[in-house]
């Protein structure tokens, strides 16, 4: 959840420290700072808030020195104040760490380490990682060994970067992203390749359980017995070149509207992938299907798909909740599981679960060199290109775009999608975002919105709940428009506003009848269909198509309505508050 970035080489390290952080915000961003080496001294700066704020009020870029360290935090352990913010140092001063990730025995440590008399000013566990390097290291005046030592000792899930007395880098990776850069001005070590984009396009993905070590002589890598590990170095792929902006006011607006592309994109150059995947799931005596957040939503799309076109049934599992179900999974199982970064904690533990019951595991993933693409026997690739937006969007559609390609390998009744038909809809909607944004202005009052969705629209109801939650902070609710008279209904007055997903298929009657008994109610309706209605207060045309690809085009006119009823709320919707991208903990 954190970003961690380090730089050893010839230029200012803070120039590269800060824009680099600014690039993995998206991974937290409740504080930031830097720490830096130079003249033999360890120097740190560090505040609450975004990098640009930290930047500008503590003056991060007149830290002097080539090597140093940086961070930004989604708060954990410890509440969001300046002490709590990392770099961290030892009670020496001699040692500066940034972690990502979680230290389950820091108390058990942090005791034993007051006993030999190290202090902590912080109330995060990540501060152990410091002091129990600076003991090792005095203890043996050695970096390797106090690096192994120390990781021997640790447990929970982590991955940090440090400066030792001598500017020297050392890093260690377990269970979270750690990615090594190699540059003509230096060397970076990042959670994140975007950590370093602008400068290295040559990287080593140490595997988990391995250190790294950077000085001026080179890199060296081992494992955390200490035995030395090679990695070939690999060029960075061309598609994050995407990870700007460009001329769109906010990164989220403009993977919105690259997903007439995406669509297009998704599952691309991985046929022989996409089929070994779907023969799998063919032979699979039971199958299931696991994620969190929106990746959830895309799985309970595939559920219906399988069911309706493949008379294949699939048990869909919220990733977090599968510790309490693991009876759920054995030998004859096949799990699929769908991740954006392929690095939440919950999906990863869900695929242990499994994974430890003998079971097989596929998953349909968007970054390939993620934990979860390692751990699987086959993996599907999105190709969206890098998502920074903390709220999914486009990587939702490209989960669709795989799942329907892989439905329709296995499925023995056609389903009639045509991802270039889909992608030119897509366009369309686009087209009418500033009437959308008209909508926008009217719920940026609401307290309450309700999406009702029947059938394959349901997980559509609940995906655009979740973007309006995010990125509105407005309570949000999906239901399905049968349940109404089971309860929520006594929630309808006038001040409720209600989307109904209501394309023309077979579940627009019942869907137009919900609306109606809403909005008997007082409710003001919101119709997202290609046909209009009289019920409908508002009327957000999408253009026609079979019944199987509205899911695609349904959830874009929703996007852009959360994207600007956001802007009209003064949230900025890429960092919606207390989220992030990549939720590595569990
Ligand atoms: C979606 O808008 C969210 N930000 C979140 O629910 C996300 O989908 C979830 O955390 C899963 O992430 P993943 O796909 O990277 O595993």
């Amino acid at each position: 959840m954190c970003s961690i970035i380090g730089y050893l080489g010839d230029i200012s390290a803070t120039k590269i420290l800060v824009s680099g952080l600014k690039r993995m915000e998206y991974r937290g961003y409740d504080s930031a700072g830097v720490a830096t080496f130079a003249d033999s001294q360890i120097r740190v700066k560090k505040g609450v808030g975004r990098v640009e704020q930290v930047n500008i009020s503590t003056n991060l870029q007149t830290l002097p020195g080539n090597i140093g360290i940086g961070h930004t935090r989604w708060a954990t352990h410890g509440g969001v104040n300046e002490t709590n913010a990392h770099p961290h140092l030892s009670s020496s001063g001699q040692i500066a760490i940034v972690h990502n990730g979680i230290i389950d025995n820091y108390k058990e440590l942090k005791e034993i380490l007051q006993n030999r008399k190290y202090f902590f000013k912080s109330e995060t566990d990540s501060e152990i990682i410091a002091n129990l390097l600076q003991y090792h290291y005095d203890t043996t005046k050695d970096i390797r060994l106090s690096i192994i030592k120390t990781v021997n000792e640790l447990k929970g899930d982590y991955s940090f970067v440090a400066v030792f007395p001598d500017g020297t880098l050392g890093a260690a990776r377990f269970h979270e992203p750690l990615i090594v850069g190699v540059g003509k001005n230096g060397y970076f070590i990042s959670s994140d390749v975007l950590g370093f984009i602008e400068h290295a396009d040559d990287v080593i993905y140490p595997d988990n359980g391995e250190i790294v070590i950077v000085n001026f002589n080179g890199i060296e890598l081992f494992d955390f017995t200490g035995m030395p590990v090679r990695h070939q170095i690999t060029k960075i792929s061309k598609e994050f070149a995407d990870a700007y902006k460009g001329d769109y006011a906010h990164f989220t607006l403009k993977e919105i509207f690259e997903q007439p592309l995406t669509v297009l994109r998704a599952g691309e150059n991985t046929r022989k992938e996409l089929e070994s995947f779907a023969n799998a799931i063919k032979d699979a005596k039971q199958l299931y299907i696991t994620g969190s957040g929106t990746s959830y939503n895309a799985a309970l799309v595939a559920k219906h798909l399988f069911l309706k076109y493949g008379k294949k049934k699939i048990e869909t599992i919220i990733s977090s909740e599968a510790r309490f179900y693991p009876d759920y999974f054995d030998k004859q199982s096949v799990l699929i599981a769908l991740s954006q970064s392929g690095e939440s904690a919950d999906v990863i533990e869900a695929v242990k679960i499994a994974k430890n019951n003998g079971s097989s595991i596929f998953s349909i993933i968007n970054s390939m060199t993620s934990s979860l693409a390692q751990i699987s026997s086959i993996s599907v690739g999105l190709n969206c290109g890098p998502e920074i937006g903390v709220a999914a969007t486009k990587s939702f559609t490209s989960q669709l775009s795989v799942i329907y390609k892989i439905a329709d390998m296995i499925c023995d009744t056609q389903i009639e999608f045509d991802l270039q038909k889909i992608s030119s809809s897509m366009n369309k909607v686009l087209g009418s975002h500033l009437e959308i944004q008209k909508v926008a202005r009217d719920i940026k009052h609401a307290s309450d919105i309700y999406i009702i969705g029947r059938g394959i629209h349901y997980p559509i109801a609940l995906e655009a709940a979740l973007k309006l939650k995010e990125l509105t902070y407005i309570h949000a609710e999906g239901l399905p428009g049968g349940e109404l008279k089971h309860g929520p209904l006594a929630l309808m007055d006038s001040n409720s506003f209600v989307i109904a997903v209501n394309p023309n298929d077979s579940t627009y009657m019942d869907t137009l009848t919900s609306a109606r008994e809403i909005k008997a109610r007082g409710a003001k309706i919101i119709g997202i269909s290609d046909i209009p209605s009289d019920v409908y207060n508002y009327w957000i045309e999408i253009p026609k198509t079979n019944e199987s690809s509205y899911p695609f085009v349904e959830i874009i006119p929703i996007q852009i309505l959360a994207y600007y009823a956001a802007l009209e709320k003064d949230t900025d919707p890429d960092y919606p508050r207390n989220l992030a991208k990549s939720v590595t903990v569990k």
